[in-house]
């Protein structure tokens, strides 16, 4: 059976996943960094070997997206995703202002939409920008 624990990732445990299936992951200290101000991290763990992970960014109040859904190779379709996805809505669900709606967004490679599609996330015609910014 797994273990789903929340708001324990650490910054280890998500370069490792994250190498799983992206390659090379970032430093081990902006990792730090950014696990401290994520609002929700969940973890998926078989026995003492973390196989998923998700993580939830945001203002809590307007604003919620989603980041760095991952599901080793190895456990991928067996519903493991579809916990991650559950987990995050849940923590929107129990933090937001009741009868109010909120935003929950993310950005997902072509191949990844039909899966998002099935918890109610559609494209629209918004294009993402981005750069890498050089902190001097
Ligand atoms: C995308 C990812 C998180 C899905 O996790 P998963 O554990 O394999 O997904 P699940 O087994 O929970 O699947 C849930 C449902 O989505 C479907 N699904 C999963 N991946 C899909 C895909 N790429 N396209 C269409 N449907 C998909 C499953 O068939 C299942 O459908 P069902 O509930 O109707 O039976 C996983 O493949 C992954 O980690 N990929 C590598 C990292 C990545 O690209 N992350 C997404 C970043 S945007």
């Amino acid at each position: 059976m797994y273990t789903i624990k929340h708001n324990e990732l650490s910054a280890e445990e998500f370069i490792l996943l994250w190498e799983t299936v992206w390659g090379p992951g970032p430093s081990l200290e902006q990792t730090r960094l950014a696990m401290e101000h994520t609002i929700f991290r969940v973890s998926v763990f078989d026995g003492d070997k973390i196989i998923a992970m998700a993580r939830m960014i945001g203002d809590m109040g307007l604003d919620y997206y989603i980041k760095d859904v991952i599901v080793r190779p190895e456990y991928q379709g067996k519903g493991i995703g579809r916990l991650l996805i559950e987990e995050l809505l849940k923590f929107v669900n129990d933090n937001g202002i009741c009868n109010t709606g909120v935003v929950v967004e993310l950005c997902a490679e072509p191949d990844k939409i039909p899966f998002y599609q099935k918890f109610g996330f559609d494209a629209n015609e918004a294009q993402r920008l981005k750069m890498m910014y050089q902190v001097k």
